[in-house]
Order: C-alpha cells, then sequence, then structure tokens
C-alpha cells in the first residue's frame, strides 16, 4: 500500500522541512517516533528506547531563532516526555516537557512540540524527562548553530562530530527504578567476549569540532584523546577562552565543544578514553570506555598505555581548578552580533538568594527519598503551569525555604517564588558523597564561584564577578559548594534539577515560578491549542485530537506534499552541504558510550560486570543508519 510504505518512510527518517520565509523566522519539522528496539550494546540482547529506530536519536541540527517543530509520537508501553534541556524555550514554558510545565504524553499518543530557539547556540542533548527512562537511551543531540552572519570564534572545522558518553546499565529503566525505591539488590547480567573498539576516521591536518556530552545517569567521566589536546570553544551555548586541556572531567548532562587537529605523524592510531571519576581506581581502572582515531594516512593499530587519568582519585580539587579555568570569551559573539560579555553581571544587585543543600538520600515515610532543604519534590498531578492558568488552588506551594531546613524532611510540591526581572543568586551546597550537577531550564546561569566547605557570605570574597561562563549545568562536588546568578527574565515555571538520574527521580528537585505582575501577553506566548490535560483538568481533554490512530490513518494528500517539501528541503540544501563538507561528504556522527552495569548503590552490588561499547551512527543528510560496536569484557567483583 502505497500511503503506508510512504508512512514507514517517514517513520523511518527525520524529516526535515524547511520553510522559506523571507519574512519570518525559517520553520524546521522534525517527527520523533519514541519506541523501544532491541539492540546488543553489550553483546546480549537489551531493550533501548530508539527515536525513528535508531539509538542514539538523531540530531535536531537548527539554527539560531529557527522555529522548531516536533511531532513526538510516544510508541513506548508509559507515559513519555520529551525536553530540550538548554534551550531557553523563551516566553514558552508550555513546551518544555518536563513534569511541572507539561502533562505526559499517554502511549499510543503524540504531542507535537513548538519553539524557537530564539538567540541562542550552542551544543545540548535532548532526552526522555520522566519515569528513569533516559536509562534505557531516548537521548540525541540538539545543535542550534550560528546564523550565517554572525561569525564563530575560530576558523570554521573541517567536520562536525557528536560523541555521547555516558555510564550504562544492563537493567532497563523500569528494573533500576524498582531498585531504587526499595533498595533491591539485583543481579547483573553477563555479557560475551570478543566485542570490538569502535573506531572514527580522520583526515591528516585538518581540525575537527567535537561536541561531547555526557548522557550518562550519574557518573563523572574523564575525556581525552591520546597525544591530542582538547581546545576548548564551547559549552552549552557560550564560547569559552580556548584553552587546551589533555583531559576534561564531563559531568552528568554536560556538553562540551572542542577543536581537534589531527596534527600528528600517523605512525599509529590513537585511543579516545572515557573513564569514571572519583571512584576507586584499584577497583575500576578498567572501566573505560575506548574508541580508535583513525587518520586516513595511518600506518598501524594504536598502542602503548591508554593516556592517563588525572592523578587525583582522592583529591577533587584538581577537577574544581580545571572546572574554575573554563572562562567565557566575552569578545565573542554569541547568538548576537554583540559580544557575549556585554551584559555585565558582576554589577548587577541580587535581588534574593537560595542556598541549597542536598544530602544523600534518606527516607520519608519509608521510602528513599532525596532532598534539597529537606524538601523532596512530589510531582503534582496537574502540572503547575496548567493549574495557574486554569486556577486550581491547592497544586503546589510557594513556600521553598531560602536556607537548608533543621526540621524533618518532608515531600511535597514547594516551589521557589521568582521575581520577574529579579536577579537570583543561587549557591548550591553538596552534603552528598558524590558530584552533583545542577541545571535549570529556562535559562543560562552564571557560574561565579565554587569551593570546598560550607557557603557563607564571605564566600562572595572569591566569585569571579567578570568572565564567569554562562551555561545551563553545574556541577557540585561533594562537600562543596557552586554558586550560580541568574536573572529572571524569562516569564514561565521552570524546573531546577540535579542531572543524576537517581537523585533527581527522588526527589532533588523543585520549580522556580517566574510571573510578570503586569497584565500583559507580551512576555509569554499563550498556552498552545494542543496543550493535554490531566490531573484535576483531565476532563477537559479531547481524545480525538491527540490519538495516533487518527495521525496514522493519514491523509494521502497530505503525506504526498509533505514528501515533496522533504525533497524540496533536500535539493535547496545540497548546496549549503556540498561548501560545508567539501572532500567530507559522509557527514559522521559518533557516538560514544562508557558502559557498565554496576548497581546505581554501589554498596548493594554483590557482584558487577562492567562492559564498554560503542554506537557509531553516520549520517547521510535524512538516512540514518545504526552501527553497534561493543568491546572487551570482563568480570568484577566488588
Ligand atoms: C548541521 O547542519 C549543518 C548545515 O546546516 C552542517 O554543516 C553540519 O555538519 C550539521 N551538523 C551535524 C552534526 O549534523
Ligand atoms: C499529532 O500528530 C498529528 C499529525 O500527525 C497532528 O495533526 C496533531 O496535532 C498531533 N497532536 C498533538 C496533540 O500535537
Ligand atoms: C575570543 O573571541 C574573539 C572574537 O571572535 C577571538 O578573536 C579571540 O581569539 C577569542 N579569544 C580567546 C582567548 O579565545
Ligand atoms: C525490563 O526488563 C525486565 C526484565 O528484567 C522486563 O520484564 C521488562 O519488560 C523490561 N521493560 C522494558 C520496558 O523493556
Ligand atoms: C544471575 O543470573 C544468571 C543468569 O541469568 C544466573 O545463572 C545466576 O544463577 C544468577 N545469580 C544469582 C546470584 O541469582
Ligand atoms: C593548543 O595546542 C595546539 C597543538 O595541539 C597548538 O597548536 C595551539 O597553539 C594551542 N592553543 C592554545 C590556545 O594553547
Ligand atoms: C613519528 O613516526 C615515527 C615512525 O614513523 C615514530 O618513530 C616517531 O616517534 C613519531 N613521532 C611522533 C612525534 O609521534
Ligand atoms: C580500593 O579498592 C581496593 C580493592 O577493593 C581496596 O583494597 C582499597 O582499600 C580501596 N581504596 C580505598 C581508598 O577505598
Ligand atoms: C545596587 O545597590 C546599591 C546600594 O545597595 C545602589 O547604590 C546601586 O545603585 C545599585 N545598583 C544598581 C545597578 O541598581
Ligand atoms: C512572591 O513574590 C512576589 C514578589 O516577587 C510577592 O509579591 C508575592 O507576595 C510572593 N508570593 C508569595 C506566596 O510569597
Ligand atoms: C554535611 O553536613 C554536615 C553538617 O554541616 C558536615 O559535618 C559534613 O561534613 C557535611 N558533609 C559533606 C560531604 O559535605
Ligand atoms: C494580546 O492582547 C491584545 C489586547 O489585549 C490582543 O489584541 C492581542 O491579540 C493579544 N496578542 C496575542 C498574541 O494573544
Amino acid at each position: 500500500m502505497p500511503s503506508s510504505s510512504l508512512l514507514v518512510l517517514l517513520a523511518v527518517q527525520i524529516s526535515l522541512i524547511v520553510t522559506f520565509c523571507l519574512a519570518a523566522d525559517p520553520f524546521v519539522y522534525y517527527d520523533f517516533d519514541v519506541s523501544y528496539i532491541t539492540v546488543s550494546p553489550l553483546g546480549v540482547p537489551q531493550q533501548v528506547i530508539a527515536v525513528n529506530g535508531k539509538f542514539p536519536g538523531p540530531p535536531v541540527n537548527v539554527t539560531t531563532n529557527n522555529n522548531v517543530v516536533i511531532n513526538v509520537r510516544n510508541k513506548l508501553d508509559e507515559d513519555l516526555l520529551m525536553t530540550w534541556a538548554g534551550v531557553y524555550q523563551r516566553k514558552s514554558s508550555w513546551q518544555d516537557g518536563v513534569l511541572g510545565t507539561n502533562c505526559p504524553i499517554p502511549p499510543k499518543w503524540n504531542w507535537t512540540y513548538q519553539f524557537q530557539v530564539k538567540d541562542q547556540i550552542g551544543s545540548y542533548f535532548y532526552f526522555p524527562s520522566i519515569n528513569f527512562q533516559k536509562a534505557s537511551g531516548g537521548y540525541g543531540a540538539f545543535i542550534i548553530n550560528n546564523r550565517p552572519i554572525i561569525p564563530i570564534p575560530f576558523a570554521a572545522p573541517y567536520g562536525d562530530i557528536v560523541m555521547l558518553i555516558g555510564d550504562w546499565y544492563t537493567r532497563n529503566h523500569t528494573d533500576l527504578r524498582k531498585t531504587l525505591k526499595w533498595r533491591e539488590r539485583y543481579n547483573d547480567t553477563l555479557v560475551p567476549d570478543g566485542i570490538e573498539y569502535e573506531t572514527i576516521n580522520v583526515h591528516p591536518g585538518k581540525t575537527y569540532r567535537l561536541r561531547v556530552h555526557n548522557v550518562g545517569i550519574s557518573t563523572s567521566l574523564n575525556f581525552r584523546i591520546q597525544s591530542h589536546n582538547l581546545l576548548l570553544a564551547e559549552t552549552e551555548g557560550s564560547y569559552t577562552v580556548q584553552q587546551n586541556y589533555t583531559s576534561l572531567d564531563i559531568h552528568v548532562g554536560q556538553s562540551y565543544s572542542f577543536l581537534v587537529t589531527m596534527d600528528q605523524n600517523a605512525s599509529s592510531d590513537y585511543y579516545i578514553v572515557a573513564s569514571a571519576r572519583f571512584v576507586n581506581q584499584t577497583v575500576w581502572k578498567r572501566v573505560v570506555g575506548v574508541a580508535i582515531l583513525h587518520y586516513s594516512n595511518s600506518k598501524g593499530k594504536a598502542s602503548g598505555a591508554l593516556p592517563d587519568p588525572p592523578q587525583d582519585e582522592y583529591d577533587k580539587t584538581f577537577s574544581m581548578n580545571q572546572a574554575r579555568s573554563i572562562r567565557w570569551n566575552v569578545t565573542a559573539s554569541g547568538a548576537r552580533p554583540n559580544p557575549q560579555g556585554s551584559f555585565r553581571y558582576g554589577s548587577i544587585n541580587v535581588t534574593d538568594v537560595y542556598v541549597l543543600q542536598n544530602k544523600p538520600p534518606l527516607l520519608i515515610d519509608g521510602k528513599q527519598q532525596t532532598t534539597l532543604n529537606g524538601m523532596s519534590f512530589a510531582n503534582p498531578a496537574t502540572p503547575i503551569r496548567l493549574a495557574d492558568q486554569y486556577k486550581v488552588k491547592g497544586v503546589y506551594k510557594l513556600d521553598f525555604p531560602h536556607r537548608p531546613s533543621t526540621g524533618p524532611p518532608l515531600k511535597k510540591t514547594s516551589v521557589i517564588n521568582g521575581t520577574y526581572r529579579g536577579f537570583f543568586e543561587i549557591i548550591l551546597q553538596n552534603n552528598d558523597t558524590k558530584v552533583q550537577t545542577y541545571h535549570l531550564d529556562g535559562y543560562a546561569f552564571f557560574v561565579v564561584g565554587m569551593d570546598f566547605g560550607e557557603w557563607t557570605e564571605n564566600s562572595r570574597g572569591t566569585y569571579n564577578k567578570w568572565d564567569g561562563i554562562a551555561r545551563t549545568t553545574a556541577q557540585v562536588y561533594p562537600g562543596a559548594w557552586t554558586a550560580v546568578l541568574v536573572s529572571l527574565d524569562n516569564v514561565g515555571v521552570w524546573n531546577l534539577r540535579t542531572e543524576n538520574l537517581d537523585s533527581w527521580y527522588l526527589g532533588q528537585e523543585t520549580y522556580i515560578r517566574v510571573v510578570n505582575p503586569e497584565a500583559t501577553n507580551q512576555t509569554e506566548l499563550s498556552m498552545p491549542d494542543n496543550a493535554l490535560y490531566c490531573g484535576s483538568l483531565s476532563k477537559l481533554q479531547k481524545p480525538e485530537d491527540i490519538s495516533l490512530a487518527t495521525a496514522s490513518a493519514g491523509n494521502p494528500l497530505r503525506l504526498l506534499l509533505t514528501l515533496l517539501m522533504i525533497r524540496a528541503a533536500v535539493s535547496a540544501f545540497q548546496p549549503v552541504l556540498a561548501t560545508t563538507s567539501a572532500g567530507n561528504p559522509l557527514q559522521l556522527l559518533f557516538a560514544l558510550w562508557f558502559l557498565h552495569s554496576s548497581s546505581l548503590i554501589v554498596s548493594d552490588v554483590l557482584a558487577s560486570v562492567f562492559q564498554t561499547a560503542f554506537v557509531r551512527v553516520s549520517c547521510s543528510f535524512n538516512l540514518w543508519v545504526v552501527f553497534v560496536h561493543s568491546f572487551d569484557s570482563f568480570n568484577l567483583f566488588i
């Protein structure tokens, strides 16, 4: 049947349609079919979450100010929400894809996100935000390119390579989340030997932009390439002062762009390594992700020892100093022609201060929970933003404590009362024993300071008031604090959470509610027509609007039009591709996993099997092929 094969064709590829509009900002369309597929990243079949049949999902690759339309179809057996972490969602928290602002997309239903990537550039990634699903995949790169008229502060790289690194568990997300709730011990799956290294092909003398994302659950990773410098150029939307690193710590949820010049003599291939940080190296020494950097004129296999990780196993000072060395290039243009640093955050008066302290998991009503200032966040049945729209009372309280609480921990929906156009100072104090990374939706914040010990008023003396990096995800070392400043100029309800999935799932998050006291429709977009309803508003939901059945019944004329538009877009794009990828017809997109099958609560593990594997995706514009590779396995007993 032609229409159904068209549908299949549409389903297995990204339909990227660019409408060339003279007056308005262009629209870019994507279709995301989110489903389970069975792949064997560890040599044994495992169910993972794929987007359009691909694991990892396809990159969203757009340009500043594009209007992005992504129709997400939920083909899982449970609710889904996709979040575009790092996208500011100017005026549109309706599209953020977290439970405080959106109702989840039920199984077999679809929901179309539409938002503008306004005044933004940078490297990010998307992922499913609920039900611990990120542990099973569902993620992919989200790239926002500069508009052609805005120069990037470095020569155009020869190639653009995306690498996803992260810890990986042999148990799927449904099993893992049960383990978390009930602290069960579990039995790890054994993995066979004989898994191969993955190879990335490069040309000698060329400079590549490597966008590296830690998409894992809870492990900080050190990333390095044998004999090659990593020239740091961008992190989560800010161009940095360009500095060489031999290795860089990338914490859960963080993204970096490196410029890597293939300047070695190709006497051999080189190792690319991602290894776990701040764990007992005796135990974890071989728990490393390895891939191969292969020069087109290489004379032999990679050899020698893997490049060393920093020798600071129990001293986090090196890592913190490295983090402090990441500075904003205040003379580089970002999304706009004016230099980024023209926003002098250091001279703005702070209007409100929050000290947010997290602690190791504790029991609330017999269940394991994590907290911020003694509050374990309870997701409301009716999303906060929707409740405001319909004046539903009692959904949440604007009583989030300004300081760590001394009282008993509570599980409730306690939200930070943001002040529109206020300038907030947020100090994140980590009283847990592992690194936490915090992410704020809707904004980039200025990372102005971090240090060990308890934050005090005097700590402000150490703040960087000039070129602290503006980013969306900042790490907080155990027993240490990180201070961020944020200008609350984006109306909406915004999630502030730890990106460590285990801690997040157990309640280590809250929301900042930013309301313009003036009655105007200029500072926030109106509720989208297709908004889903749930909780106390579920009666308002019209089932026929969102059923996948109606969507896939398909109108043949519409499909034909869509297909023609795709083809038109492809041909319109070819000259662009030809110029940007001259001599590099196969646009390589590459993902690297650092995988292991340990328990989330390491002390509960009886025996673990660690395993490393790599997945490479190669892309020839709108056809996506996944090669799954994996390598080396061994047993490990703690
Ligand atoms: C993103 O698209 C641009 C063309 O608009 C292309 O040059 C670039 O290589 C693409 N990046 C990736 C990672 O696909
Ligand atoms: C579901 O997808 C169809 C097109 O396939 C679209 O018309 C409809 O608006 C989508 N539903 C929602 C709620 O976005
Ligand atoms: C900062 O950006 C400017 C403008 O693009 C560039 O010329 C300069 O080299 C960059 N400085 C550093 C230290 O990276
Ligand atoms: C997760 O794995 C368990 C077996 O360990 C299986 O019963 C369950 O169906 C799996 N769930 C998903 C969503 O793959
Ligand atoms: C763990 O699982 C393997 C394979 O499924 C099984 O052979 C083994 O007996 C299990 N071990 C324990 C301690 O349950
Ligand atoms: C970084 O290292 C490369 C060699 O790999 C060198 O050519 C370049 O000058 C260095 N850049 C900086 C800013 O140190
Ligand atoms: C260059 O290659 C030769 C072998 O071809 C090797 O002996 C030498 O050590 C290499 N030099 C560097 C700097 O890697
Ligand atoms: C690291 O693990 C090894 C092996 O289990 C153990 O002997 C050693 O004491 C551990 N080191 C620390 C500092 O915990
Ligand atoms: C900041 O506050 C000080 C007094 O506390 C005041 O003198 C100054 O004008 C304020 N600056 C701005 C930019 O509002
Ligand atoms: C929230 O903050 C605003 C000022 O930004 C204040 O007017 C309002 O009373 C506060 N609401 C609560 C419940 O504290
Ligand atoms: C946690 O807080 C307590 C009390 O302030 C302090 O004694 C302890 O050192 C802190 N631990 C960490 C890891 O910060
Ligand atoms: C905003 O409000 C004005 C008057 O209240 C109305 O004319 C206009 O259509 C509204 N704009 C939007 C985008 O809703």
